[in-house]
């Protein structure tokens, strides 16, 4: 009788799914008010928000907005780069298109090295040994004729930025800044391109003066007409090499530079489609980037680990003990020490994974599964005790990075999202501008781990993210996008900032979905970022000093008052469909809406 009962009732159960999950397949999730586009520049932002005005759909607006970043923001927008795009349609599955630079075919670890076998960190991050192969604009082009919405062609989309760089644009302060710049300015060295464009008659573009750039301008109208052909061969795959070979400073004026990017590997360069990653927080799906970018990894393990604290409890606790007390021991949200402590030790554990286990998954098994298994999760979480664990770490001094990648998050009225993350690295890449092409190639090999040497931004990695020919370097990009379980979408999210990507990310998604604070705020909240080597935790300024103090007690080493860092471009949708953007006031560009959906 029991048994008997248990059958029907499991067959009910498995009916009940069934049809639950055809019932599922059927209804849209409902429609925001209105599109949004969030970019770290007015005028691209506002390039994307006229595409949806015109009926366009998120992924047509984010690629005129990628490109417009390209012409308008030099430092980080590119075609000589690579990124991640992450879009979440309003039908059908979440898709996650990679177009990373990969390393040259030639390349090997003796070419990084000096006679003693030490590692030279400065080839991976200046001139032609540091660039990987650029995988923008085959990106940017796969986007489009995957997921636009054909109503524009690809040369529609690209004739803004076409336009910016033939007619100009008015050089910005933060433009002007980073020219004058005296480090910046050395990275362009004696390359007589950038100097020209950059600097006419050696004096660096000030704030209102105008930017134009024709070559920059022809190179685009090639791609837009001809396709990624057009970048990835013929005369502009010549002009890359070259410009490689002058940057070398070969006598040979033909071959390639060992070790530098080749037309053969121009000619084989593949954009990869790939699974998102996909977990919960709070009832929400989170999903975000695979590798090779060790972003969505550790924004799971981190929001996974955290998740299973009794943190509501803990802010209600402190937020008491504040009031009974009138001591500052937590912040204005219940943060206190022992949170911030639970948060911090996450970070780090996530960290050596990622420098343990992640890579490009086509050289490395990376256990992916495992990584995010509610399992892995729970064992972390128990090794969390009161007290820091620096011990688990190294002492390698991250310097502090600027803004050279840039990120943008797009949503239109049907509610289909994109979030777009796009860097050449460093700002202004490799420094390298190619000739008659107009624009600058990246240093991305220096993500790579290059024997146990830290790269630029502290972070060091194992034989999982070794270079190798052929290899997409380790990212930490971190785009993502959240929805309910009726799949509207709620978040769509990321910044730059090298490692500190997905802190940056993780803190405004806590802030947001968890700790209940507006889109703006969380974004203009002060930060920390842990990253496992160095030990030590970074804070912005902003934190209370009882709550610095009582990390400082469980054993944590601080770095207060650090300068602020990240750039979150980020749209949340309320529950009445209203889009809210939040531009960080820490790199502000603009976060504009379209005009209203029916
Ligand atoms: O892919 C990565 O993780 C790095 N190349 C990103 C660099 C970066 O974000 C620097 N930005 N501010």
């Amino acid at each position: 009788m029991h048994l008997a009962f248990s059958a029907l009732a499991l067959f009910a159960l498995a009916s009940a799914c069934r049809s639950s999950r055809e019932w599922d397949a059927e209804p849209l999730p409902p429609h925001p008010t209105r599109g949004m586009v969030v970019a770290e520049h007015e005028l691209a932002a506002k390039i994307g928000v006229d595409i949806l005005n015109d009926g366009g759909n998120a992924v047509d607006a984010a690629v005129a907005t990628a490109l417009a970043l390209a012409v308008v923001y030099p430092e980080a927008g590119n075609l000589g780069g690579g990124g991640f795009a992450l879009v979440v349609p309003e039908i059908g599955e979440p898709r996650a298109l990679d177009f990373r630079e990969v390393a040259p075919a030639s390349t090997s670890l003796a070419l990084y090295t000096d006679d003693r076998g030490r590692i030279v960190a400065e080839r991976s991050l200046r001139g032609p040994l540091s660039v990987g192969v650029p995988g923008s604009p085959a990106g940017l082009w796969e986007l489009e004729q995957t997921l636009g919405s054909k109503k524009f062609s690809f040369a529609e989309l690209a004739l803004p930025a076409i336009r910016l760089a033939r007619d100009g644009f008015v050089v910005d302060a933060r433009l002007a800044r980073d020219l004058a710049n005296p480090a910046l300015r050395q990275r362009f060295g004696d390359d007589a391109t950038a100097n020209t464009i950059f600097y006419p008659n050696g004096v660096a573009l000030r704030e209102g003066e105008r930017l134009r750039q024709p070559a920059l301008a022809d190179t685009l109208e090639r791609l837009a007409t001809d396709g990624p052909s057009a970048f990835y061969s013929g005369v502009n795959a010549a002009r890359i090499v070259r410009a490689l070979r002058l940057a070398a400073k070969s006598s040979d004026d033909r071959g390639d530079v060992p070790g530098t990017v080749s037309l053969d590997d121009l000619a084989h360069y593949q954009i990869e489609w790939r699974e998102p990653l996909r977990g919960w927080f709070r009832g929400l799906e989170v999903i975000s980037m695979p590798p090779p970018s060790s972003g969505g990894i550790i924004l799971l393990e981190t929001l996974g680990v955290l998740d299973g604290f009794p943190i509501d409890s803990e802010r209600r606790r402190a937020l008491a003990e504040h009031s009974a007390t009138g001591r500052a021991t937590c912040d204005s949200l219940g943060l206190d020490d022992r949170i911030l402590h639970w948060w911090i030790e996450a970070l780090r554990r996530a960290f050596v994974e990622r420098a343990t286990h992640l890579g490009d998954p086509k050289f490395t098994p990376v256990p992916l599964r495992e990584l995010i298994s509610a399992d892995w999760i729970a064992r972390t979480r128990v090794g969390i005790g009161e007290q820091a664990t620096p011990d688990i770490a190294s002492a390698v001094e991250p310097p502090h990075e600027g803004s050279n990648t840039t990120h943008l998050s797009v949503l239109d009225a049907q509610g289909n999202a994109v979030s777009l993350t796009t860097t050449l690295n460093s700002t202004f890449g490799s420094g390298t501008m190619v000739e008659d092409a107009g624009f600058i190639l990246n240093d991305e090999l220096d993500d790579f781990a290059f024997g146990s040497a830290a790269n630029q931004f502290g972070l060091v990695g194992g034989e999982a993210n070794a270079l190798a020919p052929g290899k997409r370097p380790l990212s930490t990009m971190t785009p993502t996008i959240v929805r309910q379980s009726d799949r509207r979408v709620v978040l769509v999210i990321g910044s730059p900032g090298g490692p500190r990507i997905v802190t940056a990310v993780i803190g405004v998604m806590l802030r947001t979905l968890m700790l209940g604070q507006s889109l703006a705020d969380a974004v203009r909240a002060p930060r920390f970022h842990q990253q496992w080597s160095p030990t030590s935790t970074d804070f912005e300024s902003g934190w209370p000093a009882e709550v610095l103090g009582g990390l400082e007690r469980r054993g944590h080493v601080l770095k207060r008052d650090v300068a602020p860092w990240g750039s979150v471009q980020a749209i949340r949708v309320g529950d009445d469909g209203e889009p809210e953007g939040a531009t960080d006031p820490r790199n502000p560009g603009a976060a504009l809406a379209s005009r209203r959906g029916d």
